[in-house]
Parts: C-alpha cells; sequence; structure tokens
C-alpha cells in the first residue's frame, strides 16, 4: 500500500462505512490513564505525595485491566490484533502495509503502545517499592530488602522518570504529526470509538461494544481497582 492509499484510508469520502474501533471501555481506560500519568509527574515533581499515591493505585488499576482487555475486549484492542512482526513494521515505513494494519493501531504505533504500558508497568511497580526516607515510602517497602528499595527508588526517579516523560511525550508528538502532516484523523476515533473505513478495505469486523462487553468490563475494572486497594492497604 502506497502513502497516498494510507492517506486515502484515513481520509474521509463517499464509499465509506463507520466502524467501532475503539470499543467505549479501551476509551475510557485512555483518558483515564492520561489524566493520572500527567497528574503522577505533577504530583511526583512538586512532592505532592498523597495524591501522588492515589494516583499510583489508580494506575495500576488501569494497567491490570488494559492487560485484561488485551484479551477479552473489543477485537481492535486485543494484544492479537496489534502484535506485529518484524516484517509488518518494515512493510508499513516503506508504505507497503497490508490494509487491516491500519484499521487498529499501525505497526509502529503498536510499538510505542507496548512501550508506553510497559514502562508505565515499571514505573509503578518501582514506585511500590521506593522510599523518600523522609515520609513518602511505597506499601510493598517493608516486604523487600534495602538494597532493592534503593535500586527502585532510584530507578523511579531517574531513568523511569525520564523515559516516562520522554515517551509520553514522544506519543504526544506522534500523535500530532499523523494528524497535523499526514492528515490521519487519528483523536476522534478515541473519542467517539468510530472510524471511517473506505469500502476498498471490504467488510471489516468491527470492535464489539455492546452493554453486555461494557458490562464485563466494569466487573473486570471492580476487580482490578479492588486488588489495587489491597495492595494501597499494605501500607502501615
Ligand atoms: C500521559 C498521556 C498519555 C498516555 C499515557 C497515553 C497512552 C496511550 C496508550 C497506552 C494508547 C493505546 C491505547 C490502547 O490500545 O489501550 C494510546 C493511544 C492513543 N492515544 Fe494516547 N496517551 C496519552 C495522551 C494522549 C493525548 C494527549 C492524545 C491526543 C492528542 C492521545 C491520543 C491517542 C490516540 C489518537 C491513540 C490511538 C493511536 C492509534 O490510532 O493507534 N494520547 N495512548
Ligand atoms: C506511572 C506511574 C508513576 C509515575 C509517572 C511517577 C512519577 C514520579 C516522579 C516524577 C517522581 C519525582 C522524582 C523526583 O524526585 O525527581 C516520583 C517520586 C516518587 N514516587 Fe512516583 N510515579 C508513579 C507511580 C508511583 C507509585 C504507584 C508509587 C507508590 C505507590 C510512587 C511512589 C513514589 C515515591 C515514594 C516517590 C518519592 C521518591 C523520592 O523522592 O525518594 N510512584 N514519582
Amino acid at each position: 500500500m502506497t502513502d497516498s492509499s494510507v492517506a486515502a484510508l484515513h481520509a474521509r469520502a463517499p464509499s465509506e462505512a463507520r466502524t467501532r474501533v475503539w470499543d467505549l471501555p479501551t476509551r475510557l481506560f485512555h483518558w483515564a490513564l492520561a489524566v493520572a500519568v500527567i497528574g503522577l509527574i505533577g504530583t511526583g515533581l512538586s512532592g505532592v505525595m498523597e495524591w501522588h499515591f492515589r494516583l499510583g493505585y489508580t494506575v495500576l488499576a488501569l494497567l491490570l485491566f488494559r492487560l485484561l482487555w488485551g484479551f477479552v475486549g473489543g477485537r481492535w484492542s486485543r494484544f492479537a490484533s496489534f502484535f506485529y512482526g518484524p516484517g509488518s513494521v518494515v512493510a508499513y515505513l516503506r508504505g507497503r502495509a497490508h490494509p487491516d494494519h491500519l484499521i487498529g493501531h499501525t505497526p509502529l504505533g503498536a510499538l510505542s503502545v507496548f512501550a508506553v504500558l510497559a514502562i508505565l508497568m515499571l514505573q509503578v511497580t518501582t514506585g511500590l517499592m521506593a522510599d523518600d526516607e523522609i515520609s513518602a515510602s511505597g506499601p510493598l517497602t517493608r516486604f523487600v530488602s534495602g538494597g532493592v528499595v534503593s535500586l527502585a527508588t532510584s530507578w523511579h526517579k531517574a531513568q523511569g522518570k525520564w523515559i516516562v516523560i520522554a515517551l509520553v511525550s514522544l506519543h504526544v508528538l506522534a500523535v500530532l504529526f499523523y494528524v497535523l502532516v499526514k492528515r490521519h484523523r487519528l483523536v476522534r476515533p478515541m473519542v467517539t470509538g468510530d472510524k471511517q473505513i473506505s469500502a476498498a478495505n471490504g467488510n471489516v469486523a468491527a470492535s464489539r461494544d455492546d452493554a453486555a462487553s461494557r458490562c464485563l468490563a466494569l466487573v473486570l475494572f471492580a476487580l482490578c481497582a479492588g486488588l489495587a486497594f489491597w495492595v494501597a492497604s499494605l501500607r502501615v
């Protein structure tokens, strides 16, 4: 597929069908994660630790939920739908991506999604074991050795913090680049859930997003929130 046909896939034309790509749970997850992570960077840097911890447990619950949703969520939110091999990434970069690879996360976008999720999980895990040696110590510090606490704290405050800031900035800049320069409509689907899919793509399977799947998401999120609440309660 050439660059112009990629742009055509994302531009509006009469022969297009509205297709649900991002189900409601994925969209709520995304915007809640964005707000919480920005809040975590702000509260971490300014030392507002009570809120830093609260937002940290929220992100823990959100990430656990996304992990489960990656297996049982809507078609385009499942990890299997955007787990690409190197060949697909190279084909995408050469402008010859398979049309199905341009509907959900693209091969390049998928790499950044996995990187953001993994680095956030590491930042949360090290935060749970971090200790500022003044008043803020994570709920898991008492279960690990002093060496692990200082390693986790130093990663959390140094490399982890900067990698999170860099990846999140890169993510937002990449989205802006695709929207403003390449003219791909990316942000609206993350709000409304729907993408305009060209008829040339045939009958594309939509993500399931009905009352039953939303109820399932609610139950799963409640379980994840319960787990995060229990982790928080381990803090003395
Ligand atoms: C701290 C801030 C943010 C974080 C941590 C973040 C994280 C993520 C993650 C994890 C995904 C994958 C969604 C999934 O499949 O579950 C994603 C996708 C996306 N994000 Fe963000 N995001 C942030 C801010 C933003 C902002 C401010 C925008 C809008 C300008 C944005 C626009 C998008 C879009 C359009 C996608 C879908 C990309 C695609 O079509 O492949 N994000 N983001
Ligand atoms: C994605 C999640 C998180 C992000 C982005 C984040 C970010 C940050 C930042 C920017 C700082 C300030 C570092 C500095 O002093 O320069 C910080 C400090 C800290 N964070 Fe987090 N944090 C996250 C999750 C957590 C969690 C879940 C906990 C614990 C429940 C936690 C506990 C701490 C502690 C104890 C400090 C103080 C470390 C010290 O000053 O020695 N963080 N965090």
